[in-house]
């Protein structure tokens, strides 16, 4: 991937996290080395895509706000290089998220949504239902409310690993055991040495690594891909949050008249078996919001699991001199990709992280 100059990386992980590191690294100068038997196939290939920081917002959960706005700022600039240096779009769309209510109790979390995000000066627009038709024909009468945030973007996450996958070329599929300081130890019992590991192995990273074996854990989550054909309704333009008598899930469009419909969230251990009160449950959902959906193409059902933390925020930084960490990003990955490499590279290059680290 470059010249070296500056050092030996290895980035153990060929999720959206690890690829990013990985090619940013190797921009700035790093001999980088990416470990994964299956780079871009984990959590990342089953996302939404969604990078909606301030819909995803939760009181209490300022930090991870800030951190997603200040990585959602990045993404444009972060798209723009990728593309420059894989040759591939990414898929960046930037119509915005609609949060859309249906039943009393789901208005008033929407109510709530708004008021919150009012008093950290965050705009948004509230919606009758017969405006948020106007905005998204799509959307049927069951929508009584809806709140629009305008700013968010959306990402076609596997067209974003297939830049990433591009940009960083050749991946290791040997399978690692254990990181330690400067090492990666491989399952077939070999040792590899490096000036500085980096581990971004999602989920599985506390398998990796003891100390952080009760620090992140699996969540399970169910996502849907469909496409609409020529006899239907096209799918929403912007993203659609819903909240559908009080079960949250979210459709997000793709260019070519795809459709994800998210997430189920179960905690689960690494069981990524697709069930079929999970596929249900979205499609039950998502269709009293799109009544269209049902006549919709079924393409995909699949499951990943999202590193979950202990205050649902990433771990970045130093775990020992040599050893670096980039993991826990739950259900942000995706969003958080530009600022997590930004903040790996800096610990790499030794600076002070622009926006301080999480650890
Ligand atoms: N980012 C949404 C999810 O994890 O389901």
């Amino acid at each position: 991937m470059s010249s070296g100059a500056r050092g030996s990386v290895a980035v153990v992980g060929g999720g959206v996290i690890g690829l990013s590191v990985a090619w940013r690294a190797a921009s700035a100068g790093f001999a980088v080395t990416v470990f994964d038997p299956a780079p871009g196939a984990g959590a990342s290939a089953v996302a939404g895509g969604m990078l909606a920081p301030v819909t995803e917002a939760w009181p209490g959960e300022e930090t991870l706000l800030e951190l997603g706005s200040e990585s959602l700022r990045r993404w444009p600039g972060f798209a723009g290089e990728l593309a420059a240096a894989s040759g591939r779009d990414p898929g960046l769309r930037a119509e915005g998220t609609l949060v859309v209510a249906v039943d009393a109790a789901d208005r008033a979390e929407l109510t709530a949504l708004a008021e919150y995000l009012g008093t950290l000066g965050r705009d948004t627009e509230a919606l009758t239902g017969r405006q948020v038709r106007a905005l998204e024909p799509a959307l049927g009468p069951s929508v009584r409310s809806g709140l629009s945030v305008p700013g968010d973007l959306a990402v076609d996450n596997r067209m974003v690993l297939a830049a990433l996958l591009a940009a960083c070329g050749e991946i290791d599929r040997a399978e690692v055991a254990e990181v330690g300081p400067g090492t990666v130890r491989l399952t077939d019992g070999a040792t590899r040495g490096f000036d500085t590991v980096v581990l971004a192995a999602g989920a599985w990273s506390g398998r990796l690594y003891e100390p952080l074996r009760q620090v992140v854990r699996p969540v399970k989550g169910e996502i849907l891909r469909l496409r609409a054909t020529r006899f239907t309704v096209p799918p929403p333009t912007r993203t659609v949050r819903c909240s559908v008598q009080g079960n949250h899930v979210y459709l997000v469009p793709r260019d070519d008249g795809g459709l994800v419909v998210g997430a189920t969230q179960y905690e689960a251990g690494f069981d990524t078996v697709v069930t079929a009160g999970g596929v249900r449950n979205l499609l039950r959902w998502a269709e009293q919001v799109l009544p269209s959906i049902s006549e919709y193409e079924f393409v995909e059902c699949a499951a990943g699991l999202r590193p979950g933390s202990k205050d649902n925020l990433p771990l970045i930084g130093e775990l020992e001199p040599g050893l670096l960490v980039a993991t826990g990003h739950h259900r942000n990955g995706m969003l958080l990709a530009p600022i997590t490499a930004d903040l790996v590279l800096s610990c790499l290059l030794g600076e002070k992280p622009p926006t301080g680290g999480v650890l």
